[in-house]
């Protein structure tokens, strides 16, 4: 049966009314004499890291959020950034640490995750906050993940009892997003069958999703005749793809073939505007979180 209309799922809207939600929490704590505040550490001039770094101070700031910036230049050694952490983990105004990754080669990742303190690692990478989702427990949630379900739970699309299929299987974003979706809890519950790049056919996998969650970072993979009739389409990827017809000489497109994807999806997120801003609102929401935590 052709699916008459499709449900474009508007993660910038959602966001949108998601940061005014927390507008209203900041205004709270701000009668309490609280600021929440949120450091964030660039390493370098990668461009991208520098255009998503510039949004997410903007948004703290529209947010009454205070942020903190820290850039480093691309040379810089693993102990200056250690003991930078180790100054934030310490300073009172600091609810919230994030680290914009990737990191330089030189540096270890693992590493500098672990020396942020749980209770201020508001991007939720720190193994203590890994093995809290896991276990169902209370912690930071990572932000691109948290997104995906708020986006859902919105759009009035219940996980529960249905078959989702993530395409891979990162820690920042498959796994994660694999381990909330099997939690035994509202907005959860859901069957989850995780594809990676050795997963054999994975269009048998993917037809079978009620929910189909692609987070592979491989421009427009995603075809329609991947994707069953009436499925919901969640495309988590960002790519930049060249394109003539572009002043820019490029454009963004997510894992999905969006034209033809979204003539057989019951709903679907478009790239941009669908998961990307979500990401943002869900890491002013853990800052803002983490706040509330402290003033208690
Ligand atoms: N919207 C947002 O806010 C947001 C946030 C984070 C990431 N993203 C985007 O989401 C995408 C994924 O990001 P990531 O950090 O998770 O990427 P990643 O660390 O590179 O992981 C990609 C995953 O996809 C799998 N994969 C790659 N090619 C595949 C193929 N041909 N067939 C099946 N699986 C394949 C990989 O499998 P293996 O494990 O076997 O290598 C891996 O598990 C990127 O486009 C990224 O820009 C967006």
């Amino acid at each position: 049966m052709a699916i008459t209309k499709t449900r474009i799922i508007d993660g910038k809207k959602t966001a949108a009314s998601l940061l005014e939600e927390l507008k209203v929490k900041t205004a709270a704590l701000a009668k309490k004499k609280i600021q929440p505040g949120l450091a964030v550490v660039l390493v370098g001039e990668d461009p991208a890291s520098q255009v998503y770094v510039r949004s997410k101070r903007r948004t703290c700031a529209d947010l009454g959020i205070q942020s903190f910036s820290h850039d480093l230049p691309a040379n810089c050694t693993e102990k200056r950034l250690l003991n930078l952490i180790d100054k934030l983990n310490e300073d009172e105004r600091v609810h919230g640490i994030l680290v914009q990754m990737p990191l330089p080669d030189r540096l270890n990742e693992k590493r500098v995750l672990e020396a942020i303190r749980p209770e201020k690692d508001v991007d939720g990478f720190h193994p203590v906050n890994v093995g809290r989702l896991l276990n169902g427990e209370e912690g930071f949630v990572p932000c691109t993940p948290a997104g995906c379900l708020v986006l859902m739970q919105r759009y009035g699309i219940r996980p529960e009892g249905k078959h989702v299929v993530i395409v891979g299987r990162s820690n920042i974003v498959g796994k994660p997003l694999a381990a909330l979706l099997i939690q035994k809890a509202d907005n959860a519950n859901a069957t989850v069958t995780i594809c990676h790049s050795r997963t054999r056919s994975i269009a048998r996998y993917t037809r079978e999703a009620d929910i189909l969650i692609a987070a592979m970072g491989v421009p427009e993979f995603i075809k329609p005749r991947m994707v069953r009739e009436g499925a919901v389409v969640i495309d988590v990827g960002v790519n930049r793809i060249p394109d003539a017809t572009k002043k820019s000489g490029t454009r963004l497109v997510g894992d999905v073939a969006f034209a033809g994807v979204s003539k057989k999806a019951k709903a679907i997120t478009p790239v941009p505007g669908g998961v990307g801003p979500m990401t943002i609102a869900m890491l002013m929401s853990n800052t803002i979180r983490a706040a509330e935590l402290a003033g208690r």
